[in-house]
This record gives C-alpha cells, sequence and structure tokens, in this order.
C-alpha cells in the first residue's frame, strides 16, 4: 500500500545477489514487474528503459526488473537485448538488474501475480520507492499494454518536487510546469511587505492557488 515500507527480499539477479531495498542505498528506487522474457512488449521496454538509464541515474533512480523467469533465462535475454541495443546504434549496456524469481515468493509479496490474468506470470508492476523505502506509487498494468516509460519518469519528477518544495501536482502537469499550493500562500500582511508575492502565486477560482515555475 502506498506510505508502507517496501517488502525487503534478498534476490539473485543478473548483477549478482541483493537485499532489496536496502543494498539499493539513499536511492529513489523503481521495481517494475514483467509477465515473461523474450515476449514482444517486455523486450521493448526493457530496450526503451535501457536508453533512459542515464536519465533515471540523472534523478537520482535505481530501477530493477523481475519475473518468475530463471535467472538463465535473464542472462539470455539480456545478451540479446544488448545485442539489439548495439545493432540500433546504442552502445548501452543494461545496468539494471533483472531478479530471478521462479518460484513466485517475491512477486506475492508485492502482489504482482494476479491469478485471474495468470497465477504464474507477473502482471505489469511499477513500484516507486522513495530514498527512505516508504512505497510512493503503484501502478499494474495488463500484460499485452506496454507502459508508458516518460510517464513513469514524470511521475518521480513530480514525487521529487512535490517532496521538495511541499507543492501538489495538477492535472496534466509537465515538468517545468506551474504546481499547485498546498495552501493560502501569503497573507494580506505579508503581501504589503513583500508585493512581489503577486508576481509568483496566483489564483484560480476559489482554492486553487498556483506557484509560476521558474520564479522565486
Ligand atoms: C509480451 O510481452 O509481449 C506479452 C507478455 C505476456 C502476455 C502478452 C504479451
Amino acid at each position: 500500500m502506498l506510505g508502507e515500507s517496501a517488502p525487503s527480499f534478498n534476490a539473485n539477479s543478473t548483477n549478482g545477489t541483493f537485499e532489496f531495498p536496502k543494498d539499493f542505498g539513499n536511492s529513489w528506487k523503481i521495481l517494475l514487474s514483467h509477465p515473461k522474457d523474450f515476449t514482444p512488449v517486455c523486450t521493448s521496454e526493457i530496450l526503451q528503459l535501457a536508453q533512459m538509464q542515464s536519465e533515471f541515474e540523472e534523478l537520482g533512480v535505481k530501477l530493477a526488473i523481475i519475473s518468475t523467469d530463471k535467472l538463465e533465462s535473464h542472462f539470455e535475454w539480456k545478451q540479446l537485448m544488448e545485442d539489439i541495443l548495439i545493432e540500433s546504434g546504442h552502445s548501452d549496456h543494461i545496468e539494471f538488474p533483472l531478479i530471478e524469481d521462479d518460484n513466485g515468493r517475491i512477486s506475492n509479496k508485492y502482489g504482482m501475480l494476479h491469478a485471474w490474468e495468470n497465477p504464474t506470470q507477473d502482471v505489469r508492476g511499477v513500484f516507486i520507492i522513495n530514498p527512505q523505502n516508504e512505497i510512493k506509487s503503484i501502478n499494474f498494468y495488463p500484460m499485452n499494454i506496454g507502459r508508458n516509460m516518460e510517464e513513469i519518469k514524470r511521475v518521480v519528477v513530480a514525487l521529487q518536487i512535490s517532496e521538495k518544495d511541499q507543492v501538489l501536482i495538477p492535472v496534466n502537469w509537465n515538468e517545468g510546469d506551474d504546481v499547485l499550493m498546498k495552501y493560502v500562500p501569503y497573507s494580506k500582511q505579508e503581501l504589503a511587505v513583500n508585493p512581489d508575492l503577486e508576481n509568483q502565486y496566483y489564483k484560480v477560482g476559489v482554492n486553487m492557488w498556483y506557484k509560476k515555475q521558474g520564479v522565486k
């Protein structure tokens, strides 16, 4: 559930063994599940993530991928995807781990196995976890629909700004857009002392106070 501590687990992966989330340290983390190695939608998703690795790294985010496949399968699939990346002119290696969960132990802990869809393969889960290892966002997508990785990145940016500046994120927000205030941002007295406040905030309707971005 949102706000809960991310359940911890020990894992074997293409990057060796680790304890999640502890060994990912003080980063943001995204744990993404997928149904099956070598399938077309899953392959397209991992290739996209591989091309966005540096963007996630710049945001202080570490990625981890999980499915109910065996480690041997993960290694073979990873090699195939790295070959595709190089063939298509990308030099990217897949830096993030592909986690083995062939007995579904971890997937069950995270509710990634939806029995009515498929009892043994994960749905497409996205768990965004903050540096304090609290789960901040959960999404599940159907097996036949690939995720929008730009949208996942947008949510990370939104969560980070919301947390850092104590603001709210309005509908259809994109990085650089104005944000919403949690409270009325200034009193009449404060405005009298600092008239520039009127240039930093504006009101829509009765209760939507926006803070202009790019303005101090
Ligand atoms: C795919 O990744 O292509 C896929 C996986 C499971 C079910 C349907 C599609």
